[in-house]
């Protein structure tokens, strides 16, 4: 629906979860074998805010209609926890890179509730550099899988692309100058498919080794021996391969969250739900959505749940 854009178009995609929304919330109970449900979770923010009005309204309603507590999550704080959905999940502390098509961040994660932001980009997220490069590469939308694939048959060392503020101190992250040494390559390339290839690979290989090396960088500063990669580009199979190497080098523990609880995906935020459970409200008639959250003004989950093994949970 938005490829013929090459980007979300927002009234679209608000409209569209208006028709999907509940029969798949259905769908997915049914699924599940109709369990006996003690609360609901939704997305409460930060995001487009049409999109985040309809998943608050359903929440809202089903909340009032099945009588059961409601709570609005934090999208970001659902990434940042998704690699507890795992076995073996990560003991706290961990460094978490969250890379997906709004956000670059590094952020220190000391447990449910406690983030610290050491770095973020000060210009494009990650995803959205790989989805423009694709664009301008021809590819479809979202570009990033299209770009990862087309650089499998490319040669990484092809372009000498800029590894932003690499060389600088800092965790912060910058892309736009990597997206205009794209562009002015394609211009000046062949246009066949093994030209386009060496691109893509060289890009990929210019973002891998920017990653690699802030996350490095943010372990060393904190002290902390444990990474943990969430969002849609930490899909990306080049990335996981360098920062699992890197890990064996530096003598860190790496985590990656399997491909469906990378991307954007209910099972985090119901995880997030379940953590802090105890700050369920009664369904409420309006509907609570809010466009921009600072994820550093979350606070540890009321009650305590530390006991409880979220793995377990989600298995
Ligand atoms: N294998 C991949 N390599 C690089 N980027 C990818 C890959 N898979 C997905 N992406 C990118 O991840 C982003 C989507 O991540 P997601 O966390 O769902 O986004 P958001 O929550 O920001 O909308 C898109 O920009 C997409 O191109
Ligand atoms: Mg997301």
């Amino acid at each position: 629906m938005h490829a013929d854009y090459g980007g979300v178009v927002p009234e679209l995609a608000s409209r569209d979860h208006i028709r999907k929304l509940l029969p798949l919330v259905e769908q997915a109970r049914r699924q599940a074998g109709n369990p006996v449900l003690t609360g609901i979770a939704y997305t409460r923010g930060p995001g487009l805010v049409g999109a985040l009005l309809v998943g608050a309204s359903l929440a809202a309603g089903l909340g009032m209609s099945l009588e059961l507590p409601v709570l609005g999550v934090h999208h970001m704080e659902g990434h940042l926890l998704s690699p507890l959905l795992e076995t073996p999940a990560p003991a706290f502390p961990y460094i978490a890179l969250l890379v997906s098509g709004g956000h670059t961040l590094l952020v220190r994660v000391d447990g449910v509730g406690q983030y610290t932001v050491l770095g973020q980009s000060l210009d494009d997220a990650v995803g959205e550099a790989f989805d423009k490069s694709a664009k301008m590469l021809g590819l479809g939308y979202p570009g990033g899988p299209a770009l990862a694939a087309l650089a499998t048959e490319g040669d990484p060392k092809a372009h000498d692309f800029p590894r932003p503020m690499l060389k600088r101190a800092g965790l912060d992250f910058s892309f736009s100058g990597l997206k205009t040494a794209v562009m002015l390559a394609i211009k000046a390339a062949p246009h066949t498919q093994a030209a386009h290839a060496d691109i893509a690979a060289s890009f990929q290989q210019a973002v891998v080794d920017t990653l690699v090396g802030k996350c490095a960088r943010a372990l060393r500063e904190c002290d902390v021996a444990r990474l943990v990669v969430a969002g849609g580009v930490g899909a990306n199979a080049s990335l996981r391969a360098a920062l699992a190497r890197r890990a064996a080098r530096d003598g860190f523990e790496s985590y990656f969250p399997r491909h469906e609880f990378c991307t954007d995906n209910a099972a985090m935020i119901a995880l997030v739900g379940y953590r802090r459970r105890h700050e369920m409200r009664p369904g409420i008639v309006s509907a609570d959505a809010v466009p921009r959250w600072s994820l550093e003004t979350l606070r540890p989950p009321v009650g305590d749940v530390s006991s409880t093994s979220p793995a377990r949970l989600a298995g």
